[in-house]
């Protein structure tokens, strides 16, 4: 494959951090209002999905909205067993599926017309497009959770049956509390000591994706969150296995988004060094896998 086309493609992901600042002021299309959102009586809420989330006894409500996205709005609800972050993807239409194909390569959708329907973006394309999103998400999740790495506990599932029930939404538990949702690494201020470890478990949070044969795909502060001295991994859509060709690439182009994000600690590291580091750690034992209760 043609190496400067496939720099083109991996740029056009836009993950680095120097050039998410550009989009900013972007307006966000496919953007719900928050008042369609919440109700004192479930059944006036006007909102589809979490009108849906709540009759499954998912969530009783959303509280807030914590973070809109390029792609998803982040809200905090509360559920049956706490409190419950709500990922809802954006209308279809608005949706860009950025360089969608760059991270299905390799992956085997199974079926002609689907495959068709997505490369054509018709409306049913994308719907499967969308749901392919959401599942992939939560497919993720579970893996890692139950691994015992450092994410969110995904809150539906682990059967597809219950979590694809929810798209366009992925429910997670909120990492922090509800009236303080933890910050990403990108917008605290750390002790030069807690900026070391914080380095650490971000490199061997990379480690233990590796060990297991993925790379994020998408991974810098900007998708790490800091609670309690502790980083915990987000965003996982775009996760790739080793069987997509650009793995390597991927893979690189995460440890260089890491040693960039994480300059502004104080950070000094270059992406070959860390590359190498992750490659040895992922060699070694990874984390106690979680018990799952029946
Ligand atoms: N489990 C969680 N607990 C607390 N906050 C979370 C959790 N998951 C996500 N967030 C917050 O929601 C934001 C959006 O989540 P995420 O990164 O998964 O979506 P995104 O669509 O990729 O957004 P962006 O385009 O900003 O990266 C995160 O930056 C973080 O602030
Ligand atoms: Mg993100």
């Amino acid at each position: 494959m043609n190496a400067r086309w496939l720099d083109a493609e991996l740029e056009g992901a836009d993950t680095s951090p120097e050039r998410r600042g550009k989009f900013k002021k972007k307006k966000l299309l496919g953007r719900r209002k928050l008042e369609d959102l919440v109700a004192e009586d479930p059944d006036q809420i006007a909102d589809d999905t979490i009108r849906r989330l709540i009759d499954r006894g998912h969530i009783t409500g959303i509280v807030a909205e914590l973070k809109s996205g390029k792609e998803a709005t982040a809200y905090v609800a509360r559920g049956p067993r706490g409190s419950v972050l709500v990922k809802l993807y954006r209308e279809l239409e608005a949706r860009s599926f950025k360089n969608d194909a760059i991270y299905r390569e390799g992956q085997w959708i199974g079926d002609v017309r689907a495959e068709r329907a997505m490369q054509g973006r018709s409306r049913r394309g994308l719907e499967m497009l969308q749901g392919m999103w959401v599942s992939a998400e939560y497919a993720h999740l579970w893996t890692l959770w139950q691994a015992g790495l450092s994410v969110p506990e995904p809150l539906v599932g682990p059967s597809p049956f219950d979590y694809e029930a929810t798209t366009p939404a992925v429910l997670m538990r909120l990492i922090g509390s509800e009236d303080q949702p933890a910050p990403r690494l990108s917008d605290v201020r750390l002790t030069p000591e807690e900026a070391r470890s914080a380095w650490h478990q971000s490199v061997r949070g990379m480690a233990d994706l590796l060990r297991l044969g993925y790379a994020h795909g998408d991974y810098s502060t900007y998708n790490l969150l800091w609670w309690e001295n502790t980083v915990i991994i987000i965003d996982f859509p775009q996760l790739t296995t080793r069987q997509n060709p650009h793995f390597t690439q991927l893979l690189r182009r995460d440890a260089q988004s890491l040693v960039t994000s994480f300059r502004k600690h104080g950070i000094q590291s270059d992406a070959e060094t860390t590359l190498r580091e992750v490659q040895r750690l992922a060699r070694e034992r990874g984390p106690e896998p979680r018990v799952m209760l029946p």
